[in-house]
């Protein structure tokens, strides 16, 4: 019997390697990736951008509506990414600029409720792998595999470091160690959905893991899970 396809949903904090499993389930699996920190950051980019006064319900509200957000595929890098507007801002939302500002962002209701409404909508059809902080607690809370990651916070440091080095050879460490201690805090201390572990998400701590231990781990689960898909009509079932 073919697979059939399910919602992966992957949560945890900055700079576990979040992306890079979800990324290569979605290569292996055929199935749809979605960066949803990506939307957070395009929309703290527009707020820059836009000098909006993000403290100020109204005027985000109004700054909202005038946000279109889409994820397309990039030919040339063969990756999608994340268009603001009809532009692809990939380039730009990895900035310390934005880096400082996103967790405050993402803290805002009504920010939090536009960028759920359009995640929930992609998961429709299934054949989908999210990871972000709150996919399987607050958007996919039936999906057949949640993960939560997790690793060293030292081992966290230096993978972002490296990462930012590559573009930024500027970047100073002990930047990066506070945005992402930072990060964490406003994370996980929010009182919009905070970052937290659900109750049924398998916790994987990568610190020791190569790339390829992880991906087979995983890929195993997710032959388990589905074997076993929810219902496509049945998102709201509970038990
Ligand atoms: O995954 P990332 O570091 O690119 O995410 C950027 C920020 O967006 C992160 O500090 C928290 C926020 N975020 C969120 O609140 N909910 C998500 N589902 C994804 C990201």
């Amino acid at each position: 019997m073919p697979m059939q396809k399910i919602i992966i949903a992957i949560d945890g904090y900055s700079s576990c390697g979040k992306s890079t499993l979800a990324k290569e389930l979605g290569r292996r699996l055929g199935y749809h990736y979605i960066d949803s920190g990506a939307m957070y950051r395009a929309i703290t980019l527009y707020f820059l951008r836009n000098s909006v006064n993000y403290s100020d319900p109204a005027a985000t509200i109004d700054a909202i509506a005038s946000i279109h957000l889409s994820f397309e595929f990039n030919e040339k890098e063969q990756r999608s990414s994340i268009h603001l507007n009809d532009e692809d801002v990939e380039p730009f939302i990895r900035d310390m600029l934005v880096s400082d500002k996103v967790s405050e962002v993402s803290a805002i209701k009504e920010v939090r409720a536009f960028a759920v409404a359009q995640q929930k909508r992609m998961g429709r059809r299934k054949g989908i792998v999210m990871d972000g902080r709150d996919i399987g607690t607050t958007v996919f809370p039936e999906a057949e595999l949640k993960i939560f990651m997790t690793a060293d916070p030292e081992v966290r440091v230096m993978r972002r470091f490296k990462e930012m080095y590559a573009t930024n050879p500027h970047i100073n460490i002990e930047d990066v160690r506070h945005n992402l201690e930072l990060r964490d805090y406003i994370d996980t201390t929010r009182e919009e959905s905070p970052l937290r572990r659900a109750d049924d998400a398998i916790l994987l701590d990568n610190s020791n893991l190569t790339r390829e231990e992880q991906l087979e781990l995983v890929l195993g689960w997710v032959a388990e899970r589905s074997a076993h898909p929810h219902p496509v009509n049945g998102l709201s079932i509970k038990n």
